[in-house]
């Protein structure tokens, strides 16, 4: 396998879902009465990737670093600046509404945090209806028995209907906001963090069960969460996020094997190992300082104000490079894409 095919069954197939370039820049408004537009915060800044029909795609990556916005411009939540969103060979970007409408039904997002996402006025079966009767799809007693089979669908017991979701964990929560993406039976799921907010003890739970769902019903995700050892065991593949673009992107295995972009090595580094003789033995890669502005991005490569390798490795020549040209996402010698002029694969677990 390599990166850009997915995983046996899906390879050779065409993505259900194709972003090439896609950018989203907000802008930065000055003082006084006329508001100038003063700058643009970078938050997506060229991101490509495709996604097969039944894949899990992992999207990783540090807080801030764009990962929400890139899941919202491809839902169309927050038009992108620019670049392209091909869903079922259809281009989604600028589409009018009307036109998006029925595409809509396709692609369902699972936010992060239940409490927020879930009407709390409401009862669980008007959440898990809303959607079916807004595109007048089900009514009367068919509503009603789609509805319990949604729940079952999901492992919430459907006697439990008339609750209100304050009445239910946060587990449970997570649960009807899936049962409710799933509704108008979509073929993408984006799943904007959907175990952060959860117990550690009450992930697994979740995420076994949307493996489960898309097993049962071939779907693909897209599964954002910042932090890589929860999409390990889901992922097909990983694409890890870095200010606004995509540094690495690979099956699940090799970016775990064979990590060559230092950014993914210093992520990696990050995860305990439980041997505890090869934990002290191993080396720590430590991130220093912070994640520069997206307003401001430095020069060349982005990642090159916190790059060890940067720092501590390159001749001052290499260095060079690495300031003054953006280094490309492609493979350079180590199997997947990297965007690294000094690609490398390293062991790092
Ligand atoms: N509506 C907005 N207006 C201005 N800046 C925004 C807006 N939404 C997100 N951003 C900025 O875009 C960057 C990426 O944010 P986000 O996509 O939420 O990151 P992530 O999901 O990876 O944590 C951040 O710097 C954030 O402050
Ligand atoms: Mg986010």
């Amino acid at each position: 396998m390599t990166a850009t095919e997915a995983r046996p069954e899906a390879a050779g197939r065409e993505p259900i879902l194709k972003v090439t370039d896609l950018t989203k820049y907000f802008p930065i408004k000055g003082r006084g009465l006329i508001r100038r537009t003063v700058g643009q915060v970078k938050a997506v800044d060229g991101v490509s990737l495709e996604l097969h029909p039944g894949e899990i795609l992992g999207l990783v990556g540090e807080s801030g670093c764009g990962k929400s916005t890139t899941g919202r411009a491809i839902m169309h939540l927050q038009p992108a600046t620019s670049g392209s969103v091909v869903f079922q060979g259809r281009e989604l970007t600028g589409l009018s509404r009307g036109k998006m409408r029925p595409l809509r039904r396709d692609i369902q997002i699972v936010f992060q945090d239940p409490y927020a996402s879930l009407n709390p006025r409401l009862p669980v079966f008007d959440i898990v209806a809303e959607p079916l009767i807004i595109h007048k799809l089900a009514k009367g007693e068919e509503l009603r028995s789609r509805v319990r089979a949604l729940l079952e669908l999901v492992g919430l017991n459907p006697e439990h209907a008339n609750r209100f979701p304050s009445e239910f964990s946060g587990g449970q929560r997570q649960r009807i906001g899936i049962a409710r993406a799933l509704a108008l039976e979509p073929k993408v799921l984006v799943l904007d963090e959907p175990v952060s907010a959860l117990d550690v003890s009450i992930q697994a739970g979740v995420i076994n069960l949307l493996e489960d769902l898309r097993d049962r019903l071939g779907l693909a995700y897209l599964f954002i969460a910042h932090d890589l050892s929860v999409v390990r065991h889901i992922s097909d593949r990983i694409a890890v996020m870095y200010l606004g673009w995509i540094i690495e992107i690979a099956t699940t295995d090799d970016l775990f094997d064979k990590p060559s972009h230092p950014y993914t090595q210093a992520l990696l580094s990050a995860i305990p190992i439980p041997d505890p003789r090869r934990e002290r033995e191993r080396k720590r890669i430590i991130l220093t300082g912070d994640v520069p502005s997206p307003a401001n991005p430095p020069s060349g490569c982005r990642f090159r104000t916190r790059c060890q390798k940067f720092a501590n490795v390159l001749s001052e020549s290499q260095q060079t490079k690495c300031i003054d040209e953006e280094p490309a996402l492609e493979d350079r010698g180590t199997g997947h894409p990297a965007a690294c002029h000094y690609a490398e694969a390293i062991r790092v677990l």
